[in-house]
């Protein structure tokens, strides 16, 4: 397995879809995040985006694993280099999701604690309502990891 971050960005917004389903969303993040690949038997299998928002804080911006390849761990690998190459370089990573049953667990899985709610965040920034296994995600839920 092997994780490298890469330069040509755009090249991964296809997979990069399946976690923002829309790419002007995606767009006000990627230029300026770093953009991390996970490879495994020669095949992309995860992507994700960090930004650095000042002041000691990094978000996590997207973290997509290929369908094909979700519940085999790759996911959390990819948190976990993530969360080692950006420990002792600031106070703490976030990471903003859709109130769901799959991503909120997910995050508390590597580690990451509820932070705050912000109410109708999703409904009032996307173009078009946005359906996680049949249910429509309205608030936007922040959690936070320690990087100390
Ligand atoms: C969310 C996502 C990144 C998780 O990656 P993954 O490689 O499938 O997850 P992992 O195999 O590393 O799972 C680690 C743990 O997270 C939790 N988890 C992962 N997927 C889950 C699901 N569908 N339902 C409930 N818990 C889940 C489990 O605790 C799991 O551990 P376990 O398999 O031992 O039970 C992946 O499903 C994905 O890319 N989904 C589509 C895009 C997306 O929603 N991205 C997040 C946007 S904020």
């Amino acid at each position: 397995m092997l994780i490298r971050r890469e330069t040509a960005k755009e090249k991964f917004m296809d997979l990069l879809l399946l976690a923002d389903e829309q790419e002007s969303v995606i767009e006000t993040y990627l230029d300026r995040g770093e953009l991390y690949a996970l490879y495994d038997d020669g095949e992309l299998r995860a992507v994700s985006v960090v930004t650095d928002e000042g002041d000691g804080v990094f978000e996590l911006q997207n973290i997509a694993v290929r369908t094909s390849s979700q519940r085999r761990g790759y996911g959390k690998k990819m948190v976990e280099h993530i969360l080692g190459e950006y420990s002792g370089k600031g106070r703490q990573m976030i990471v903003g999701t859709g109130d769901s049953p799959v991503t909120v667990p997910f995050y508390e899985s590597c580690g990451f604690k509820f932070q705050r709610r912000v109410k109708n965040y999703i409904a009032e920034h996307y173009d078009h309502p946005i359906f996680e296994n049949g249910v429509r995600l309205l608030d936007k839920v922040f959690l936070a990891k320690s990087l100390e």
